[in-house]
């Protein structure tokens, strides 16, 4: 039996998991995740957090899973994307640990590891993947040995366009409650559409900037805020939902599967299961507890990865913060 151990630490959450290669496949899944009182996020002091919370949740892991670092066949670590000051908390870590208990090193794309772990917990298997998160918002399906981009944001990602509108409104953070986005909420209570708010969709591609500035001059003009949570939410879903539809049109596949931070959302699940429907394919949803950063998500790319030869030297493990999906072959999937 194959175990690896995986460490997430891309953004503000510390996480750790082990991944096996047999069911249940995933036997631990820590984290600590970094949430500002005020404001937004600070890199270096995210990068701080993660550094103090590293060991607790490693020894978490492993007493979850009854194992030790000896017993693992393998390190895998989140190289990147992600910010800067975070990544090098992960990747000192896991190189300590690879040098010290020699074990192997094996680089994972914390966007390739989103994929992954939805493929592996929904049963999808080759789906059109719709990925949405704080930093990242993606419609990509699998094609000659990598994930290929068939659309993505040119400005901001959905998840950092609902958590900045929310913030600046003074309805966040915490973003996320009971498992619902403050906007998506506040929207429940909306009652008409706010008029002139932009929808740019350019080819494949989404643009959420200009969204983002309507919303905030109309919270100026005295809109009533729930009435500007339903547009936004509208129209961004609605963005969304349109390039995933030409995607899966495009590609003919059959599945649709959303994965990270943002999948969770009950309204864009509902425009997702009309569009799937439409186009007779199967919608897929990553369950929530690896909907967020995980450490489990790496751990599992990694063991995948792993079994079919990739690793890389302690020297030559460097952080990539701008390193896309695209650029990963993936030999485990042809
Ligand atoms: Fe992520």
């Amino acid at each position: 039996m194959l175990k690896i151990l995986g460490i997430e630490s891309t953004a503000h959450t510390i996480g750790v998991g082990i991944a096996i290669d047999e069911k249940p496949y995933i036997i631990a899944n820590e984290r600590a995740s970094y949430i500002p009182e005020k404001g937004g996020i600070h890199p270096r002091e995210s990068s701080r957090f993660l550094a103090e919370k590293a060991p607790e949740v490693l020894a978490r892991a492993l007493r979850a899973a009854s194992t030790s670092i000896d017993d693992m066949d393998g390190i895998a670590i989140a190289l990147g994307p992600g910010l800067g000051p975070s990544l090098r908390v992960g990747a000192t870590i896991a190189r300590a640990l690879a040098l010290r208990y020699k074990k192997p090193l094996i680089p994972v794309n914390h966007g390739v590891a989103h994929i992954e772990i939805g493929l592996i917990t929904t049963g999808a298997r080759d789906p059109v993947v719709v990925y949405l998160s704080g930093g990242n918002t993606a419609v990509i399906a699998h094609h000659s040995g990598r994930y290929r981009v068939f659309g993505e944001t040119l400005d901001i990602a959905l998840g950092n366009l609902l958590d900045t509108f929310a913030r600046e409104a003074g309805l966040g953070p915490p973003y996320v409650v009971n498992g619902l986005h403050v906007v998506d909420r506040c929207a429940e209570e909306g009652s008409k559409f706010i008029e002139d708010m932009p929808y740019v969709v350019k080819g494949q591609d989404l643009s959420f900037a200009g969204l983002l500035t309507a919303s905030l001059r109309a919270l100026k003009r005295g809109a009533k805020l729930e009435d500007i949570c339903l547009t936004l939410r509208e129209i961004a879903y609605s963005m969304v939902v349109e390039v995933t539809e030409r995607c899966v049109s495009h590609t003919r596949k059959r599945e649709i599967l959303v994965v990270g931070g943002v999948a969770a959302s009950p309204y864009l699940r509902d425009k997702m299961e009309w569009a799937a429907k439409h186009h007779r394919a199967d919608l897929y949803i990553v369950p929530p507890e690896y909907a967020g950063d995980n450490g489990a998500m790496i751990a599992w790319t990694g063991l995948l990865a792993y079994k079919h030869g990739v690793s890389i030297p302690v020297g030559e493990s460097y952080i990539k913060p701008r390193w896309r999906v695209d650029e990963v072959d993936t030999p485990w999937r042809i």
